[in-house]
């Protein structure tokens, strides 16, 4: 038995997780998975009722009584600070040590890149983002805050422990998913601190896999070539702000936003899985959301529990469901978020439990 919390969130989240949880109760009832849900209402709508964003105790439970987290997404207008998200969701990633954000990027269909004349093979890549300090460790500050001498100070902050752990988890997933080359992307030549420890890890570790290339490329180039030639590329490896941003990319030349899925994971511990797609105010209550990102990624769940057919058999039916049309709006289909949900769930073969 494994078991799941569930935390829906905000704007279009709880229209997603809604689909992706179908998905998962119907392998529970057709194949050999054990699954039990736990729904957690933390979002802008608690916040600003309670007043709490992630309860105290909240990751200590989650590390007791959890094997994974499955979550939509969290940002409200009627919370500008973004506090509540900030609490939920870097407090996880942060909290639970979460140092591995993974994200693939995968064209599954021809038609869905923008890009002119790619074939499915030459979109297929996954991004190690590390996920737990640079940019993102809330470390900086004002001074004379609010005069026109004001100065803001925000710093990016790398560890040896932290840049040394994620490039050797780029190495490991590419050694034991037969991949050939790990690329990072970081802006060494002007980031001369920071920068000149990264490439300084990325160079001892690579020694300790020689049958892994070992290459680097400036941020701003990787934005250009994964444009130009997505194909060159099979494991990428980078820090948080560097890692999000070519992950919106990445995002793009798969087909959107709606398609993205992500793992924050810290092997062995529970760990976090979600859309990298936000909130999306505008789109939420409306029924359109595309589920796909949140379906993959309940399938990258899978896979994370040990579940690698069933992870498969999501992913099949979901490319079954794109190449039939059976899809949202933003892919060019005419169904609702549910009907979406629906129509993958019904490609998925029962077997019969057990
Ligand atoms: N992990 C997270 O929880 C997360 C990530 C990014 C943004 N956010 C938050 O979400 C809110 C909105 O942010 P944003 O507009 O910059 O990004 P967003 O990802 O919510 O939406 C950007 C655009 O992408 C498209 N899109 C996203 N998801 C889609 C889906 N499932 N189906 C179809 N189209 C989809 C929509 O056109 C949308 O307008 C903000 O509050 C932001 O802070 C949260």
């Amino acid at each position: 038995m494994k078991r799941i919390a569930v935390i829906p969130g905000d704007g279009i989240g709880p229209e997603v997780v809604r689909e992706a949880v179908r998905v998962l109760k119907h392998l529970q009832d057709t194949k050999a998975v054990e699954l039990e849900f736990v729904d957690f209402d933390w979002s802008a709508e608690k916040f600003l009722r309670d007043g709490v964003s992630l309860p105290p105790g909240a990751l200590e439970m989650l590390t007791a009584e959890f094997d994974a987290i499955l979550a939509g997404a969290f940002g409200d207008p009627r919370v500008p600070s973004n506090k509540h998200a900030e609490d939920i969701l870097l407090g996880m990633r942060r909290g639970l040590d979460l140092y591995i954000n993974l994200r693939p990027v995968r064209l599954l269909n021809e038609r869905l890149t923008p890009l002119l004349n790619r074939k499915t093979s030459d979109i297929d890549f996954v991004v190690f983002r590390e996920n737990t300090e640079g940019a993102y460790c809330a470390a900086g500050g004002f001074l004379k805050h609010g005069t026109d001498d004001e100065i803001a100070l925000q710093e990016d902050v790398s560890t040896r422990r932290g840049v040394e752990r994620i490039i050797v988890a780029a190495f490991e997933y590419a050694r034991e998913n037969g991949r050939k080359r790990v690329t990072m992307a970081d802006k060494s030549n002007v980031q001369r601190f920071g920068g000149d420890l990264w490439q300084r890890v990325f160079k001892e570790v690579a020694k300790t896999y020689p049958e892994i290339e070992a290459n680097h490329q400036y941020v701003d180039a990787m934005a250009m070539h994964m444009v130009l030639d997505p194909a060159q590329y099979d494991v990428i490896v980078s820090n948080n702000l560097f890692g999000d941003i070519l992950t919106d990319l990445g995002a793009a030349i798969q087909g959107g936003l709606g398609l993205a899925a992500s793992g924050n994971i810290h092997p062995g511990k529970v760990s976090l899985f979600e859309p990298v797609h936000g909130s999306a105010p505008p789109l939420a209550g409306k029924g359109i959301a595309n589920p796909i990102g949140a379906i993959l990624t309940s399938a990258m769940m899978l896979e994370y529990l040990g579940f690698q057919t069933l992870s498969n058999e999501i992913e099949d039916a979901v490319r079954g469901a794109i190449s039939a049309n059976e899809t949202t709006r933003d892919l060019g289909g005419q169904l609702s978020t549910q009907q979406a949900g629906a129509a993958i769930t019904a490609r998925l073969v029962n077997t019969g439990k057990k």
